[in-house]
């Protein structure tokens, strides 16, 4: 305190310049007695190289809960303490902006929910989540499963014609025409067409996801935006995006204008459900940039999270084929052979719990970052405004001290008929869709998704990796993809055919006469 003071006195009376005053109080800081955040080295290599979160796994065990890490003049705080995670994302969540990710993600989604801080996102937040409502989300529940059937058919033809398949680009596809549908009523169709519009979406999205693990922001580069082909490639792609989303609002807003259902609580136009209709018929009185904006950020958050969750628990399944047996006992005892409703959903107990068992091995994104607008302190630790941090999920997820086995994939240490697991049960040390304030939107939505969608895949087929697969290993973007795809083998699952009850009586009786 006493330095804060003097650097204050000595900056505005004296006008000492900052930069001598930063050499001046690095020096009290450092002979100052209050513990030391311990500190280890990086090299930029490090997040070139392989996914990220490894290297901050192995530094994790060596320096703790929470460290700093220096790359040259920069600096982060890497956070795997679930207090400190607490602390950070929820209890003084005030004190933390979104920080390097806004930075990032501005190009793509502008001012939109996630990025956004401050006011702008405590009103599209409050805009926005009441457009997930109960009813809507029901509603979504078929949507998933037409969706998944279309992925059905496909795997079907596949079967047929012995062909492997690649699941993660097919878990991309299938999850982007789910979020085109919910969020604004357009039907990407990408898991059977290649349009514009599909390769736009993920021009755009590989970029974003390059940037985040860039060490260097060439796109900042005046010129060399202007000339790299590939920063046009993305302007261009943005654009068109941005055109498709502008006629989409237009053509709702008209909707809208013609509409007799009055807006209530749960409204819900039938012929579209979407979230763009709630939120146009709800008066949200917003400009057209920022609804963009936030439909894009959506667009976003709600696909490559979704079909990264699917391509791991696939992956998981493959080596662990009693969960398989498992699962596949559920949902035949639950939904036979029809498509699953909203009611099934807490009925697919042991698939709820697969899922939340894949998204602790493979938490999406694996890290969470903010930075501290004022100075603080972080478990005993002071801490300055400004700071980097990165709370690191994985290692949350992955740490021996806080689970039993836990690299073990055991979908069983969550009993069924405990609570669904989430960060406020598990104290901070499973935290799948974040916590606090900024908790994902979309929880309910992703779950029951997932679960629409592994519930239907195993009650048709069954899946191994395919012969001469690559190695299934992991790369960062966002989220976490598979370095060479997930090759997989699928085969239609044979089952005992359903007898009618009065033949299953007739054949009894028949049998019992031969007997005797
Ligand atoms: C935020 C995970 C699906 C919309 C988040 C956060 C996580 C997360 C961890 C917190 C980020 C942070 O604190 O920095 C996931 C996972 C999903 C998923 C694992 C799929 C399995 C969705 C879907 C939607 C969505 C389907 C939209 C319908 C959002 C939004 C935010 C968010 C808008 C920002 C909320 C805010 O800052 O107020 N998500 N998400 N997510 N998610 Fe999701």
């Amino acid at each position: 305190l006493l330095g804060l003071l003097l650097e204050n006195s000595l900056f505005r009376n004296l006008g000492v310049p900052g930069e001598i005053l930063e050499i001046l109080f690095k020096w009290v800081d450092d002979v100052e007695d209050y513990p030391k955040i311990p500190k280890a080295k990086g090299g930029i290599k490090a997040i070139r190289s392989e996914a990220f979160f490894l290297p901050l796994y192995e530094l994790y065990l060596t320096h703790g809960g929470i460290f700093r890490l220096t790359f040259g003049p920069k600096s982060f705080l890497i956070v795997s303490d679930p207090s400190i995670a607490k602390h950070i994302l929820r209890d003084n969540s005030k004190s933390y902006s979104k920080g390097l990710l806004a930075e990032i993600l501005e190009f793509v989604m502008g001012k939109g929910l996630i990025p956004a801080d401050g006011e702008i996102w405590r009103i599209r937040r409050r805009a926005i989540v009441p457009a997930l409502h109960q009813k809507y989300v029901a509603a979504m529940v078929s949507l998933f499963a037409q969706a998944t059937d279309r992925l059905c058919q496909k795997l079907d033809d596949a079967a047929t014609d012995q062909e492997d398949v690649e699941m993660e680009l097919l878990f991309s596809h299938l999850t982007l025409d789910i979020i085109g549908k919910a969020l604004f009523n357009y039907d990407f169709d990408s898991l059977r067409n290649d349009t514009g519009i599909v390769e736009a979406v993920y021009t755009v999205l590989r970029e974003a996801e390059d940037r985040s693990v860039s060490p260097i922001p060439t796109w900042e580069i005046p010129i060399w935006k202007d000339i790299s082909p590939r920063q046009r490639k993305v302007a261009e792609a943005l654009k068109l995006i941005n055109d498709v989303l502008d006629d989409l609002i237009a053509i709702c807003k008209r909707m809208v204008e013609e509409e007799e259902l009055q807006f209530h609580d749960e409204y819900m136009n039938e012929q579209d459900p979407s979230i763009l209709r709630f939120l146009l018929a709800s008066g949200d009185d917003v400009s057209s940039k920022q609804l963009r904006d936030d439909l894009m950020t959506m667009l976003i958050a709600g696909h490559e999270t979704s079909a990264a969750v699917l391509t791991w628990t696939f992956y998981l399944l493959s080596k662990e084929p009693s969960v398989v047996s498992k699962l596949q006992d559920e949902v035949d005892s639950v939904l036979g052979d029809r498509f699953p409703t909203i009611n099934d959903m807490k009925k697919l107990k042991y698939t709820t719990r697969v899922i939340n068992e894949s998204l602790r091995l493979y938490p999406q994104p694996p890290v969470l970052i903010r930075r501290s607008l004022e100075d603080d302190v972080l478990g005993k630790y002071p801490i300055k405004r400004g700071e980097d941090i990165f709370i690191s999920v994985w290692n949350l997820h992955h740490s021996p001290s806080l689970w039993q086995d836990a690299e073990k994939f055991n979908p069983e240490r969550w009993p069924l008929d405990g609570p669904n697991p989430n960060e406020t049960n598990q104290n901070f040390c499973y935290l799948p869709f974040g916590g606090g304030p900024r908790k994902c939107v979309g929880d309910m939505f992703a779950s029951f998704e997932t679960v629409v969608a592994v519930a239907m895949l195993v009650q048709r087929f069954n899946f191994q990796m395919a012969l001469g697969a690559p190695p299934v290993e992991m790369t960062t973007g966002a989220t976490i993809h598979t370095t060479e795809g997930l090759k997989m083998t699928v085969t239609r699952r044979i089952k005992p055919p359903i007898i009618p009850e009065l033949d299953m009586q007739r054949l009894k009786m028949e049998a019992s006469a031969k007997i005797s």
